[in-house]
């Protein structure tokens, strides 16, 4: 019933945005036959140092594939997001940082002293002999210092990897020694909702793992760690002396910016690669036209640095755009679950950005935390991550946003660099849960998942992109052969997002989820390959399969089933314990939220563990568990129903 609620463009925005209905059929229609022309105009958002006179020159075919943009243009990043506005906004807040705790005092950074904050981390940096093309691993927590890490290396081309505050040691020296950074910027502890997180601790563990020549440690907390001499760095005592002036390097627009490691269906987590040009574009015109943003506006995206996310919409978007950002280091149930709308209230956030796991999460704890504040300062909300359902749409609509803000349901990919498919504010009437329409060069189309048969009008399939965006990753970092086989060989010619969708009658895309096996938790991409290896890493278990499995707060909850060695008795104690080997090998996002001994998982003759009913079993759709014929041990079937946690 929900899906044919209907929120039609409010009179102001359709009026009064950026982007109205006919300026997006206008623009969009020129993204698509004039690719040349639109990019060449929008490109001139940035502050070039040699302006691209070659703007597009792709192609997805495989023997003839290559993505390049604005391929012979020079910039550098980090001066578009500070250097450029000084004169203008050098006395504007760039970050406003709101602390874990409300009565730890706030901070906030004008662009001038984000620009000499950086320039003096830049020179650090060079110091411990970081030289453009390095990569540089980024483990921090969310606060500003973090985004001066990054911006110092996009300012003297060094290529930064962030690594999740969140994850292990093990995970993290995974990520260290996959692009051979020696350097590591961390801090001494992390703090989300009042618990501390031991970086530093974690950084020393993965030390022992990895080549590391350099950390430098921010003092966040003041915990008393242990220092290494002559690898550890004291943050601020090693930039106190050192000038605020370092000059940015003139990059190519095709030179890597950063690496960031995402999920994927097989193996280890990938190193996406995003260039420079691009990625800047794309950042900087979905940030302005997706959130209708103009500078002085308080923009605030709930989103860690560590994620995607973080990178295009807290960091490099809203300061490419002359924004102010909020950069937020807490949780929204900390003290209490009104913290988020106390916030927006605090700075009067006018553009708020949230994944839909959190709004379920406050959605179950009644309206009154969110009706006590005022939230009179909203103008639009953002959602990101993961499909959001109808009734938290609502909710978010209707109580957080009290039917005023339109929402811009984002869909994107840490692969694509930005978003991709959203309602414009000014320029599509909303349907709850749809992500949409494309955005300008966003070449959308749904195929048949089994033949790759293009689909037309109202359907459902398989989401391929037909052609290239400036956003678009570049690489599988060190392994461009896995970028063409996971993105191009599914469907050869297009690239496979690994989602599935559904196009309504109107034309609205509306995201159905992965189908692959990777599974969305709490809007975090988690291989289930990579779970599975963990716990084969145990020496008591066998074989490990992992599903997703639908969860109320998380959208998707992990359900692991694993067959122990021979002889080893499935006891709750060792249930308990291979739950805790997951986070502890991973990180506390791994956690399987059920875990089912097995004493033989559904396997065809060949061997192939069949996924289809593990999930059937995981989702209690058992009624529908398909043809098991084809088992090598049809009764497998049977054991894995009684003993499911369903059944009892
Ligand atoms: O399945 C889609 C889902 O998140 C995946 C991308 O995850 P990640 O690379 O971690 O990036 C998250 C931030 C962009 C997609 O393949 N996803 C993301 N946004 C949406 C979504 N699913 C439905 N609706 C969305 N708005």
């Amino acid at each position: 019933m929900h899906e044919h609620a209907l929120h039609p463009v409010p009179a102001e925005w359709a009026s009064g945005a950026k982007i109205t209905a006919d300026r997006y059929t206008q623009m969009y229609a020129q993204s698509v036959a004039d690719p040349e022309g639109f990019w060449r105009k929008e490109m001139q958002r940035l502050d070039w140092l040699k302006l691209p006179t070659q703007i597009k020159d792709t192609s997805f075919a495989a023997d003839d594939f290559r993505i390049r943009w604005f391929a012979d243009g020079t910039l550098n990043l980090a001066a578009n997001c500070l250097d450029r506005h000084l004169a203008e906004r050098g006395d504007t807040v760039a970050i406003l940082w709101e602390p874990d705790h409300p009565d730890t005092p706030a901070r906030q950074l004008t662009y001038r002293e984000l620009y000499e904050a950086t320039g003096k981390f830049a020179n650090l940096l060079k110091n411990r002999g970081v030289k453009r093309g390095d990569r540089v691993t980024i483990y921090l927590p969310m606060v500003p210092e973090a985004a001066v890490a990054m911006l110092a290396c996009a300012r003297i081309g060094a290529v930064h990897s962030i690594v999740f505050a969140g994850f292990s040691p093990d995970a993290l020296a995974g990520r260290i020694e996959d692009c051979a950074s020696t350097v590591i910027i961390t801090a001494d502890e992390g703090l989300r909702g009042g618990k501390k997180v031991p970086l530093k601790a974690n950084v020393d563990a993965s030390c022992d793992k990895v080549r590391v020549d350099t950390v430098i440690m921010l003092r966040h907390t003041g915990a008393d760690v242990p220092f290494v001499a002559g690898r550890d760095v004291d943050w601020a005592k090693a930039v106190a002396d050192l000038p605020a002036e370092c000059p940015a390097e003139e990059m190519n627009a095709e030179d890597p910016l950063f690496i960031l490691y995402t999920s994927g269906s097989t193996g280890k987590p990938k190193g996406v690669l995003h260039t420079s040009g691009g990625y800047a574009v794309w950042a900087s015109m979905t940030h302005e036209y997706t959130f209708d943003y103009s500078p002085g506006q308080i923009y605030w995206c709930a989103a860690d640095i560590g994620w995607v996310t973080g990178h295009s919409y807290v960091v490099y978007g809203p300061l490419m755009n002359g924004g102010t950002t909020l950069m937020f280091e807490g949780v929204p149930n900390y003290p209490d679950y009104s913290r988020f709308w106390q916030v927006v209230d605090k700075y009067q956030v006018e553009i708020f950005y949230a994944a839909p796991t959190a709004l379920r999460a406050l959605m179950r704890e009644g309206d009154d935390w969110v009706t006590r504040t005022s939230r009179k300062s909203l103008r639009l909300l953002g959602s990101v991550g993961e499909p959001i359902n109808p009734e938290a749409w609502e909710w978010y609509y209707n109580v957080v946003g009290d039917g005023r803000c339109p929402i811009a349901d984002t869909w994107w990919q840490t692969e694509t660099g930005g978003h991709m498919i959203t309602p414009l504010p000014g320029a599509h009437a909303l349907k709850p849960g749809a992500a949409s329409f494309p955005l300008f060069g966003v070449q959308p189309q749904v195929v048949d998942p089994a033949n790759g048969h293009v689909l037309d009008g109202a359907t459902e399939g398989a989401l391929v992109l037909t052609d290239s965006w400036p956003g678009q990753m570049r690489t599988v970092y060190g392994d461009h052969e896995r970028f063409i086989q996971t993105y191009f060989s599914q469907y050869p010619g297009k690239y496979f997002t690994g989602d599935g969708c559904r196009r309504d009658a109107d034309g609205y895309y509306w995201i159905t989820g992965r189908i692959d096996d990777v599974i969305n938790v709490s809007g975090h991409r988690m291989g289930t390959a990579e779970i599975e290896s963990a716990l084969v890493e145990h020496d008591l278990v066998a074989e490990a399969a992992v599903v997703g499995m639908p969860h109320d707060i998380k959208g998707q909850g992990i359900y692991a089933y694993v067959t122990t060695m021979d002889g080893v008795e499935d006891t709750d104690g060792l249930r308990r314990e291979l739950i805790a080997w997951v986070r502890k090998e991973i990180g506390p996002i791994a956690t399987p939220d059920v875990l089912q001994f097995a004493p033989a998982l559904p396997k065809t003759r060949s061997g192939k563990i069949m996924r289809r009913i593990l999930r059937k079993i995981a989702e209690n759709d058992v009624g529908n568990l398909g043809d098991t014929s084809t088992l090598a041990d049809p009764s497998v079937v049977d054991d894995l129903l009684k003993n499911s946690p369903h059944a009892k």
